[in-house]
């Protein structure tokens, strides 16, 4: 009897069982391929890492910015026509005349001859010179309509006599007070101002006071200057006023505010004056 299940199935179960190799080595060898691609590829992003001195994660270098230019600050151009001979620096009776420690009053019991009272509040006097009078009044007019709020004269005009006693008051303190015959108040052109509460009067905090900081921004368009500001007694001579303002005119106020330059020694081209001779 023919056995037809062995030949039939003999056969059949060697080409199942090729089939199956078949199968397998292309799996094998696909899988090969598959880890040799891994390798390769892992190997290659870890030699450009490696390389590039980074992770594999490694966040790329941003290109440098460029710096923007900065725009100049425009320096403030003196005004071309400015005469700085038209009032003489050395004459007392000069709204422009020149007091330091280097040039004092000539001479020195020296009295203006236009002083009156200005109308405005006052600790002691409110004298002054008639020009400088008239700026005070509109001055302090001006910061009253502007704020509701006053000023009133601290000290104005001082004899020579009276700066004897200022500077005695003061324990001869060189940085805070002048000697007498060496003081701008003896010019009338001069006044320290407080608020009319007396808050921070004659003191560095008055810098902060609404006073303070209004006649800092305005007391130019009037005619005045701070003659001792922060930082300069290298040139001017004293410690910071806050209070302390000086009548030039609106002219040279101006000119000052316009310029930036806070000095009259620098203004003028006068040496600096930090102590006596
Ligand atoms: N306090 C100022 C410098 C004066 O005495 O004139
Ligand atoms: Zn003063």
């Amino acid at each position: 009897m023919e056995n037809l299940t062995q030949p039939r199935h003999a056969p059949q179960g060697r080409r199942k069982s090729s089939a199956v190799y078949r199968r397998r080595r292309l799996a094998i060898i696909l899988i090969a391929v598959g880890v040799v691609i891994v390798l390769v590829g892992g190997g290659a992003v870890a030699w450009t890492a490696f390389t590039s001195g980074g992770t594999v994660n490694a966040v790329p270098t941003p290109t440098p910015k460029r710096t923007p230019t900065r725009t100049p600050t425009p320096t403030p151009t003196p005004t071309p026509t400015f005469n700085k001979s038209a009032n003489s620096i050395d004459d007392p009776m000069s709204i422009w005349v020149v007091v330091n420690k280097l040039r004092p009053l000539n001479p020195q019991n020296f009295v203006p001859s236009d002083l009156v009272d200005a109308n405005v509040p006052a600790v002691f006097t409110s004298t002054l010179r008639e020009p400088t009078a008239r700026a005070v009044e509109a001055m302090f007019a001006a910061y009253t309509t502007e704020t509701g709020d006053a000023m009133r004269i601290q000290s104005a005009f001082r004899s020579y006599e009276t700066q004897i006693e200022v500077y005695a008051n003061n324990n001869q303190d060189d940085t805070q007070s002048a000697r007498p015959g060496f003081s701008e108040h003896q010019t009338g052109l001069t006044l320290d101002i407080s608020p009319a509460s007396g808050e921070c009067a004659l003191d560095e905090c008055f810098a902060q006071t609404a006073p303070g900081q209004w006649l800092a921004a305005n007391a130019w368009k009037y005619g005045f200057m701070l003659r001792y500001p922060n930082g300069l007694s290298n040139i001017e001579g004293y410690a910071f006023e806050p209070w302390h303002y000086r009548f030039v005119g609106i002219e040279l106020a101006t000119e000052l505010h316009n310029t930036g330059i806070q000095t009259l020694e620098e203004f003028f081209g006068l040496p600096p004056a930090p102590d006596y001779q």
